[in-house]
């Protein structure tokens, strides 16, 4: 995915070997690591296959293990409870299991990272949410993802394992997957002012995330592992805009009004929503001495431009 691509950019050039997992599908899902695939070592697999996960863990031996697999659409969980919950929560505790079998068999100690979510904190206790808030998930996938984070601190107050939970905000690039709202914005403006398409159909447009970049958070990821002792850490960019923000913003990069081209669709609206998220990182920014580099008005940008460009393609070749 997304985060998997930026990390393992991060970890090369930090000069570690890097594995990853990739599951089959019919067509490859590799666009991402393209350009760094000879560097790589990848294997087919899935967390939600224990065996296969054992055997692989077992011959890399890994220093450190970064968990980013998951069904990670909100929506869809909704959809798909089971095979969601499956992944994000069972596919945690299988990799943990991994991890405590070796440690014990082979007094070998891997470093892990567990991919937390603010969809935990859901239907918010308190604004702005820091590590000590209260989780209210509001959605099949928000349950799961407390559960991988529950579970990894257990662990690591159970069998002493190095674990450490990332409360990750929302974090969007030119990587992200084309049905999140923010992706879905930049490619159909971008699409739009090249007439490939007239108009763009959304969901609750009031929703309000603290939306940061992929690049600067995978960042985090790492520090969290580096330190003495491991804990949880809240990355986020301290600021909150509505989708319709997103929207006004991205079409006007392009010198369009995003009035005339978009439209509500209920289909999108979720059976229970998340109607604000703000993160309070403080405690990385003093403990890891980690802060987001990139503002919201230059995520936007980074992500039109390269839309545009995507689309410019797409223009060209359907000219043809
Ligand atoms: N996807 C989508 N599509 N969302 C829409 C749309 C639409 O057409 N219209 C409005 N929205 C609203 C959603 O209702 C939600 O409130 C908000 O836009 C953001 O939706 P997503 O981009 O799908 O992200 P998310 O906030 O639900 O979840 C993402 O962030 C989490 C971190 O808080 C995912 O990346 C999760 O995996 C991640 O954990």
């Amino acid at each position: 995915g997304q985060d998997g691509s930026y990390l393992a950019e991060l970890l090369l050039n930090k000069g570690y070997e890097v594995h990853g997992i990739i599951r089959r599908t019919s067509n490859f899902p590799t666009t991402r690591i393209d350009h760094i695939h000879k560097d790589l070592n990848l294997y087919y697999g899935d967390v939600t296959d224990s065996s296969c996960l054992s055997r692989m863990i077992r011959q890399i031996l890994p220093d450190e293990i970064y968990n980013l697999a998951a069904q990670s659409h909100v929506k869809v969980s909704f959809q798909e409870p089971v095979y969601t919950s499956n992944s994000v929560s069972i596919g945690t505790l299988n990799i943990l299991e991994i991890i405590r079998d070796i440690k014990e068999d082979l007094d070998k100690s891997i470093r892990f990272y567990q991919a937390s979510s603010s969809e935990m904190f859901g239907k918010v206790y308190e604004t702005p949410q820091k590590e000590t808030t209260p989780f209210y998930p509001r959605s099949p996938y928000g349950v799961a993802k407390l559960y991988g984070h529950w579970i990894t601190v257990n662990y690591r107050e159970s069998y002493n394992i190095f674990g450490c939970s990332g409360i990750l905000f929302n974090h969007e690039s030119p990587r992200r997957g084309e049905t999140f709202v923010t992706r879905k914005i930049t490619r159909a403006a971008t699409r739009i002012k090249l007439g490939l398409q007239n108009k763009l159909l959304l969901g609750n447009l009031d929703a309000k995330r603290d939306w940061g970049y992929a690049k600067d958070y995978v960042e985090a990821m790492w520090m969290m592992l580096q330190k003495e002792t491991p804990e949880d850490y809240v990355i986020s960019t301290g600021e909150t805009h509505s989708v319709r923000e997103f929207c006004e913003l991205a079409f006007n990069e392009l010198g369009l009004n995003y009035r005339d081209f978009v439209s509500i669709d209920p289909i999108y609206y979720r059976p229970s929503e998340v109607d604000l998220l703000l993160g309070d990182s403080h405690k990385a920014k003093t403990q890891l001495g980690w802060t987001p580099q990139t503002s919201f008005n230059d995520l936007i940008r980074i992500m039109i431009e390269n839309d545009l460009q995507l689309a410019e393609k797409e223009k060209f070749y359907a000219s043809r």
